[in-house]
């Protein structure tokens, strides 16, 4: 039987369901305790997946049983919930984005270094099955050197379906903020670091109606863009585009398009592990489907902790880290002052590709 890590959840909102659904089935994950603000959310996770404990967050990172805690509370405090648990001599493994700031951002990297102590950092999807194919058709050459990409998450917002979306539309969020992550992982996944940005922003609503229960009708003020366009123009010299929206009812583009010199690969959704994958080389007459050749295509939130976990056991460079955390949220921080100053501006942090998922075998979920 492979050795158990305690782990223990802050923040029992929406997205924590998936994270404990997938970690009671991962074999080396032992879910201690969940913790939130607000005891009755917490109380309720605990009861609806028979967790042994729940209690308030200081008591949670307190506890000697928990090597890993999860952070999933909101954007505005993640850094200091982060800082918090380093300083009690834990690893942390945060929700999108690391932090709203990137002064906050750097200070608990700079804690974890001193520390010695791991902070890993979400979006995970990058490690799916479907985004792993596509890194390996990359890495073969198979649609030649890359030249560009163009990438879009046009959505109408997410205050139709989240029980509390206020967040989404302050500083810190927005559609860059809040789904830029996936796209920017995915795509310094493939290609590497960014070395320069532009952008333009606009906040087309002052206020958001929630559609949702049980807030149904309230108004959200925006504080935050809501469509936003950028050029990001790689290290390796190619440029992608990458539009933000959560002003959009319908599109008919792609999520991410890739051009190389021999072909086009069309890359399913970076929010999801799995999803479609086609390539359509020179010569060809249609787009041919590509198999996925890696594990974990469902909604697998949680697989960047698993790895977070073998990584420390293996004493090597966990994937979702915190330099590529950290690059991401320049890179958005990057887009808007482009915006604001109309400029181009350079970004000054780089992280490395994080190796190809080569090393896994489906085991634990
Ligand atoms: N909802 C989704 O579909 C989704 C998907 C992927 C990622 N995320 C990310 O996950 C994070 C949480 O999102 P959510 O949708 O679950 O939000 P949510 O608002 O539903 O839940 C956040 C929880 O954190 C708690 N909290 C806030 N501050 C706290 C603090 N200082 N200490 C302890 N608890 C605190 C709140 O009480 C709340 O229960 C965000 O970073 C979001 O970007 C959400």
């Amino acid at each position: 039987m492979l050795e158990k890590t305690g782990v223990g959840i802050i923040g029992c909102g929406n997205i924590s369901s998936v994270y404990i659904t997938n970690f009671i089935q991962m074999e080396e994950v032992e879910l201690v305790s969940v913790a939130d603000l607000d005891m009755k959310k917490a109380e309720r996770r605990a009861k609806e997946f028979n967790i042994k404990n729940f209690e308030a967050p200081q008591d949670l990172i307190s506890r000697s049983d928990i090597d890993i805690i999860v952070n999933l509370t909101t954007p505005e405090v993640h850094a200091e919930v982060i800082e918090n648990v380093l300083l009690h001599g834990k690893h942390v493994y945060v929700e999108k984005p690391l932090a709203v700031e990137l002064e906050d951002a750097q200070k608990v990297i700079d804690l974890a270094r001193r520390k010695q102590i791991r902070i890993g950092c979400a979006p995970d999807t990058f490690l799916g099955g479907a985004a792993q194919t596509c890194r390996k058709i990359i890495d073969n050459d198979e649609i030649g050197m890359p030249i560009g990409a163009h990438a879009f998450m046009l959505c109408p917002g997410h205050e139709s379906w989240h029980p509390d979306p206020g967040f989404y539309y302050a500083r810190g969020a927005g559609p860059l903020f809040d789904m830029g992550p996936y796209y920017l992982t995915n795509l310094i996944a493939l290609f590497g670091s960014v070395q320069g940005v532009v952008g333009m922003a606009k906040k087309t609503y002052d206020y958001r109606k929630i559609k949702s229960k049980p807030r149904f009708g309230e108004k959200i003020k925006v504080e935050t863009p809501t469509h936003i366009n950028g050029i990001l123009n790689f290290s390796n010299g190619m440029t992608a585009s990458l539009t933000t929206s959560f002003d959009v009812w319908h599109t008919t583009l792609p999520y991410i398009e890739v051009y190389g010199t021999k072909g086009t690969m069309l890359i399913p959704d970076p929010n999801s592990y799995g999803g479609e994958i086609k390539i359509k080389k020179e010569g060809d007459s249609d787009w041919k489907s590509v198999p996925i050749e890696f594990p974990y295509t469902e909604n697998d939130r949680g697989i960047g902790v698993l790895d977070l976990i073998r990584s420390i056991k293996r004493k090597v460079k966990h994937r979702a880290n915190a330099s590529v955390g950290m690059h991401v949220l320049e890179i958005m921080h990057g887009l808007i002052k482009s915006a604001e100053e109309k400029k181009f501006v350079s970004i000054n942090s780089t992280c490395e590709r994080p190796p190809i998922m080569d090393d896994v075998t489906k085991g634990g979920l």
